[in-house]
């Protein structure tokens, strides 16, 4: 089993180190945070992701998890390391911030003497492993031994654990004009997947890179393609639910991503599709990517539709008390980045709403970002004298909500359900105004 370094334990690095532990390996986890590093040496997880908690807890119990503020100790450790650090959206451009995975190499490098592979797993515009491969050998009293390559990582939140232990794909980028270890080391270090037969792509860096990028990009292509269609469906009085099924059994379109809704958020679908038309426009290839311009323009355009609808639906917004179960920006994670959610729920205030909001998971995470809106601690709490209620994430408490739950609650009987996740039927028979969004 070989010993590994893990820089950054954000969403991906958190459990990209706990999950090399727990398939044998000897892990040490790096980050610049001491509050993050303390919780984590304590087995505790400081976001929501189901079953992250107990392999933490179990591989540091094993002995073969530790973590560190130290590169001196990251460097006095082993000689392969993920660089797992974020590279959110520059603040006011399209561009990603790749400052953090830059300062991992610089502060890194100098303390590396022999042969070494730092793999890459964060999302970066394309070039970028070029551009910190010279930067190691350039830093680095190994040269050249130090090698960067690009394992871009796929997991989503809510299924990290299950992502990274059973991926439906690994790949790897290498340097083909300076070929060395980083395939044999990647083969090494995920001998355990590659014995269950996981596919394994192994390319230059610039196609690993990209795979990552246009993966996401077309997953958001595909959300907006049927939040799209579903604007036609509330035009043409058609049911986009039914039309996603019957569409989705073609097995070249597939039924996954069809969900029509409030659209997409969260961490990277929003930031990924930005940063891939900025650096596209850097190499001078803009024109090819414009679509994801109307893609991004689809999406934002769904979180104000929802507001239409909501005013639509009550008369006015002003003075209205509206309830919103869900404020992650998808079920199973307390993440509330770009959260279409909360993005609804702001807007309705600014245009006069009241409005209270609940979440299994997020309720903390959404009061530091949107402190003036109303907090509930339960969905029976929000939707107290309710004039209408908004189901916006989908989160299994909200799907399993029958119309007997909130009667004698709300003020009155309206529901607009945001993730159409909910039986129309159910809700209409017991005399709820039910509205979802591309459904008649
Ligand atoms: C995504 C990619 O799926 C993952 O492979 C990549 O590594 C990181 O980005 P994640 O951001 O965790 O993962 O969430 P994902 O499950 O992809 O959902 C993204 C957003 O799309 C959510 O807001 C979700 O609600 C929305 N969505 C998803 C829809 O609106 N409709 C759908 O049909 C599917």
């Amino acid at each position: 089993m070989s010993k590994v370094v893990v820089i950054g334990t954000g969403y991906l690095g958190a459990t990209h180190a706990a999950c090399m532990a727990e398939i044998g390996h000897d892990v040490l986890g790096v980050d610049v945070d001491p509050s993050k590093l303390a919780k984590l040496e304590a087995g505790e997880v400081p976001f929501w992701e189901p079953g992250l908690e107990e392999v933490l807890q179990r591989n540091i119990a094993a002995g073969r998890l530790r973590f560190t503020a130290s590169y001196a100790d990251a460097a006095a450790f082993g000689d392969i390391f993920f660089l797992a650090v974020g590279t959110p959206q520059k603040k006011g451009e399209y561009a990603a911030d790749v400052t953090y995975v830059n300062s991992v190499v610089e502060n890194l490098a100098p303390l590396i003497t022999g042969p070494a592979v730092l793999f890459g797993k964060s999302t970066v515009p394309v070039g970028t492993a070029e551009r910190l491969g010279t930067m190691a050998h350039t830093l680095s009293p190994a040269g050249e031994d130090l090698e960067v390559a690009w394992n871009p990582e796929f997991l989503r939140e809510g299924h990290a654990v299950e992502d990274t232990l059973h991926p439906d794909r690994l790949v790897l980028g290498v340097d083909r004009n300076r070929p060395r270890r980083a395939e044999e080391v990647a083969r090494e270090v995920y001998a355990p997947l590659l014995a269950e037969g996981i596919p394994f792509i192994v390319t230059d860096l610039a196609t690993a890179e990209l795979v990552k990028t246009s993966a996401n990009a077309f997953l958001a292509t595909k959300i907006s393609f049927i939040n799209a269609i579903s604007e036609v469906c509330d035009a043409a009085g058609a049911d986009i639910t039914v039309l996603a099924d019957a569409i989705g059994h073609d097995d070249r379109i597939g039924r996954k991503f069809l969900n029509a809704g409030i659209g997409f958020g969260g961490g990277c679908l929003p930031k990924d599709i930005r940063a891939f038309m900025a650096r596209a426009g850097e190499l001078g290839a803009d024109q090819a990517l414009t679509f994801l311009r109307e893609v991004d323009n689809i999406n934002m355009r769904r979180r104000t539709g929802m507001v239409d609808v909501v005013r639509d639906t009550v008369g006015t917004l002003l003075g209205v008390q509206v309830a919103v179960l869900g404020a992650a920006f998808k079920p199973d994670s307390d993440d509330v980045r770009d959260s279409p959610a909360l993005n609804v729920a702001g807007q309705l205030q600014l245009q006069g709403a009241g409005v209270t909001v609940y979440d299994p998971k997020a309720n903390n995470n959404s009061r530091a970002l949107f402190p003036t809106l109303g907090y509930a601690s339960s969905a029976l709490e929000a939707c107290a004298k309710a004039d209408v209620v908004l189901v916006l994430t989908e989160w299994r408490e909200f799907r399993e909500l029958v119309p007997a739950d909130l009667e004698g609650v709300v003020r009155e009987r309206r529901i607009i359900d945001g993730r159409n996740c909910l039986d129309v039927n159910v809700w209409r028979s017991a005399g709820w105004h039910y509205r979802g969004l591309g459904r008649p």
